[in-house]
């Protein structure tokens, strides 16, 4: 097998003609990179899972709107920007409710505008917009980077951590953010004490985040999404870190389903419940977590997947939310590349979307 470690989660390929990406689907079992430059199969990639995660999901449509830009054969500016217009609604379709998705359109689109009115043309429209892709993608290091350093500040060597589905190198392009500070105290000999809910049904925490940190070079132990309250109790847990799809303005938090659970289970234990997200993840226009829209996906990723025959019966109903959206007051910070601010505190400190 490859290595691992030698593949960004994310990136253009040399001259810029595709965008490459680890095929997440296939992982740990295989170590696949897929080289995709149609707008359909980047669509596709985001929609099944192949790449996933809020932050990668938005690097990945940056690369993506750049990808359709430039394979437009047309110098009028006016259908230029009809057909941008239509591959950027195109690919918004994709998820719903990871906002970094819109917010990485949105940059890509106001970065056309403004070279538009600005009286560029279309030539240099596209290496105006290859210039935000990838700025899109090289600031998404720094960023996590970030937040593990304030998450970082918060612990002490030898503490146990929980962690919820993938919130890893696999869903950003470096560090994570729910993993960030797992990363940097393994560079600095801190010997955390990491756990890893499995994440039913998909399984993205033992199939995605266990890998990727023993890929590193650390011993992470998964468990079943219903034993973390009874590790909790134990003490053994110090601090929860889970990422997040969507902050809303009151600081209710969506991240992948069981997510509240483990809030919940961290408030009745008195472990802090920490929600690691960039700035982009911030959506200030949505006041609670009433205004998120959370994927359904399909029944089968309950019924039948990972199993060698179906499990449950013919016909059952199936309920499958992706997310779930947890209460802000269950949430004892959420750590940004801006440091640690209480829900309480967000809108003050972002009083509109970052852009
Ligand atoms: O359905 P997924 O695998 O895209 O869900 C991902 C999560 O819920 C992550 O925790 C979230 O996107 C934060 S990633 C830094």
């Amino acid at each position: 097998m490859k290595d691992f470690n030698e593949y960004p989660t994310i990136a253009l390929d040399d001259d810029a003609s595709c965008v490459v990406m680890i095929d997440q689907t296939l992982l740990p079992g295989r170590l696949e990179l897929l080289r995709l430059s149609e707008l359909s199969d980047i669509w596709e990639a985001i929609k099944l899972l192949r790449v996933r995660g809020a932050p990668a999901i938005g690097v990945t449509a940056g690369f993506a709107a750049y990808l359709a830009a430039k394979s437009q054969t047309t110098e009028d500016i006016f259908a230029f920007e009809k057909q941008f217009d239509a591959d950027i609604d195109f690919l918004a379709s994709s998820r719903p409710t990871a906002v970094n998705l819109f917010w990485a359109l949105g940059r890509m689109k106001a970065a056309e505008r403004d070279a538009s009115k600005a009286g560029k043309n279309v030539a240099e429209i596209k290496q105006i917009l290859l210039a935000e892709a990838n700025a899109i993608c090289s600031e998404d290091i720094r960023i996590c980077k970030s937040i593990g350093e304030h998450a970082l500040s918060l612990l002490r060597p030898g503490q146990g951590l929980l962690t919820h589905c993938n919130a890893g190198r696999l869903a950003t392009v470096e560090y994570g953010t729910a993993t960030a500070a797992m990363y940097l105290g393994h560079e600095r000999g801190y010997d955390f004490d990491v756990y890893c809910d499995e994440t039913r049904p998909l399984l993205q925490g033992a199939r995605l985040t266990a890998f990727e940190l023993a890929a590193a070079g650390m011993h992470p132990t998964v468990l079943c999404d219903n034993m973390s309250a009874s590790l909790m109790k134990t003490g053994r847990i110090h601090a929860v870190f889970t990422g997040c799809d969507r902050v809303a303005a009151n600081g209710d938090s969506a991240n992948k389903i069981g997510t509240s659970l483990l809030a919940l289970a961290a408030k009745r234990y008195g472990v802090p419940f920490y929600i690691c997200a960039p700035s982009s993840t911030l959506d200030m226009q949505t006041p609670n977590g009433e205004g998120i829209v959370i994927e359904q996906r399909a029944p089968e990723e309950v019924t039948e997947m990972w199993y060698s025959e179906r499990m449950a019966p013919e016909g059952i109903g199936v309920y499958n939310p992706a997310f779930d959206v947890t209460d802000a007051d269950l949430i004892t910070a959420i750590i940004t590349e801006d440091g640690a601010i209480a829900p309480g505190d967000l809108k003050a400190r972002y009083p509109v979307n970052v852009l």
